[in-house]
């Protein structure tokens, strides 16, 4: 399992929290700089694929500092979105006081891992760079699962790594050396962004990943391919038998 610290005895969602909390103040900036601003049309594609579906309640799993759950924020929409890292949700709070008063979005403290929402609740279910986090992948997406209505779609954004020759040298110094040196110059934690690069690098992405959804409950599975390969957008259905 690929964790910030390798040879701590604290469990990776102990580990995930605290450098979450303690490199939130810096985690817009840094991302605006490392993904070269394309996180806000990948955010947006999310966005689109959920309204596509006329989604009304969603969950935002994983929301950090906010931006899917302010982007995919509507008038007569309801918007529930968790995180269990009090410091990102911090920011998240105060970027949403600038949206319209009919556009509220419930921030929560919640484990992912261990949702505290009643089963079949949603139309549809977000999470941005989050899954990879999770202490145990399986349990997290089987909760997602649950909480969805039968029929009701997950959207995934997530790291992947390029095929190509030139796009793999491209993604290589990018996240061996533009990552951590920027986690370092802006958060003063090159070690938290070396364990961003690491689990992006060994994130079970593309079909690996579709087959561990199908597996989790999802089916009608699809993959975007985002900027030369770097990330993808999965969505599915909660398979209605299930
Ligand atoms: C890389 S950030 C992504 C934040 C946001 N979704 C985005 O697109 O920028 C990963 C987030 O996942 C959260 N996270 C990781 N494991 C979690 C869990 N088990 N339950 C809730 N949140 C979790 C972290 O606290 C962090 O805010």
């Amino acid at each position: 399992m690929i964790k910030p610290h390798s040879k701590s005895t604290k469990s990776k969602k102990e580990q995930i929290q605290s450098m979450f909390n303690i490199i939130a103040p810096t985690y817009d900036t840094i991302n605006k700089y490392m993904t070269l601003n394309s996180d806000k049309k990948w955010r947006r594609k999310v966005s689109k694929i959920v309204y596509e579906k006329n989604a009304k309640n969603i969950l935002d799993v994983a929301t950090g500092t906010g931006d899917i759950a302010i982007e995919m924020a509507r008038d007569n929409v309801k918007i529930i979105a968790i995180d269990n890292a009090n410091e990102m949700l911090e920011i998240a709070k105060e970027k949403s006081k600038y949206l319209k008063t009919d556009r509220i979005i419930d921030f929560k403290l919640d484990d992912a891992e261990d949702l505290k929402f009643e089963d079949n609740m949603f139309d549809a279910v977000t999470v941005g760079f989050g899954v990879r986090n999770f202490e145990n992948l399986e349990k997290g997406l089987l909760e997602m699962n649950r909480v969805l209505k039968p029929g009701g779609q997950v959207v995934i954004l997530e790291t992947a790594v390029p095929q190509t020759l030139l796009s793999k040298i491209g993604y290589f110094l990018h996240t061996n050396i533009l990552i951590p040196f920027l986690g370092l110059i802006i958060a003063k934690n090159s070690n938290a962004y070396k364990y961003l690069s690491k689990s992006a690098k060994n994130f079970p992405h593309g079909n690996k990943f579709k087959k561990i959804l199908h597996d989790t409950g999802f089916e009608d599975i699809e993959i975007r391919s985002e900027t030369f390969g770097v990330v993808n957008i999965y969505s599915g259905l909660k398979q209605i038998n299930n």
